[in-house]
């Protein structure tokens, strides 16, 4: 196996999308190393997850910054010294600037929980309970100067039922950003993502000769189609 990717995860929250990278790396799928995390909140319970495995984390407050640039560039210089090669946002929420993206080209990627485009922004799910979608879902995405913009590397759907409110939707789309936030990092690891010429990111198949497997059933309808139909 070739060397494990170093990356760093930023978060603001409760950092249960680091807990899944941990567990995806400590199980064998994910072949990458989490240099560091870093919070811009002293309170994000992601900051204990870290602890508990034993990688390197801090806090970098933008209360301690004069800019937003001041505190891009504070961040990006910690993520430097330690060798990240990409930078993981898992519940980040914070804008960031044009010289922090473009310190990482196409290396630092997002988590958004609904189908982007639609719904980008703060609470997407509740956004998508208040819109009686039938679908939501989540989205990995190369990250762009735009708020929860940028190439698109997976998506996941869920059923989104009338009258359920925004809960069971959140909790069905975070079991899902689980699956695919590793699947999309390994791609990365493997070497196995690129931006094309049209600004879209595609997924290379895992052999030079092979082809990918786009032939599986990947068709949801909801409500269900009834029989005949
Ligand atoms: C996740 O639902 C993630 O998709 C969302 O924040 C939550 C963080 O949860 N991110 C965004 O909305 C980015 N615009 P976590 O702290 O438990 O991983």
């Amino acid at each position: 196996m070739s060397r494990p990717l170093p990356i760093a995860v930023l978060l603001s929250g409760g950092g249960s999308n680091l807990q899944s990278i941990i567990d995806h790396i400590e199980k064998g799928l994910l072949n990458a190393c989490i240099k560091l995390v870093v919070s811009n909140d002293p309170l994000a319970k992601g900051l204990e997850r870290a602890r508990k495995h034993a990688i390197p984390s801090r806090v970098i407050s933008p209360l301690e910054y004069a800019s937003r640039e001041r505190h891009d560039a504070a961040i990006v210089e910690q993520l430097q010294k330690t060798g990240a090669e990409a930078v993981c946002l898992a519940g980040y929420m914070r804008l960031i600037g044009k010289a922090f993206v473009h310190s990482f080209p196409n290396r630092i990627l997002n988590i958004h929980p609904s189908l982007l485009p639609a719904f980008p922004g703060l609470d997407a799910q509740q956004q998508a309970a208040d819109a009686g979608v039938s679908f939501s879902g989540a989205t990995v995405h190369f990250v762009d100067e735009e708020l929860d913009h940028g190439p698109i590397i997976i998506q996941g759907a869920v059923p989104a039922y009338p009258g359920e409110g925004r809960e069971p939707l959140a909790r069905r789309i975070l079991a899902l950003e689980h699956r695919i936030y590793p699947q999309a990092l390994q791609w990365l690891a493997a070497d196995r993502m690129r931006v094309d010429e049209h600004g879209l990111a595609r997924l290379l198949p895992d052999e030079p000769r092979s082809a990918l497997r786009l032939d599986q059933p990947a068709c949801l309808v909801n409500p269900p189609l009834e029989t005949g139909f």
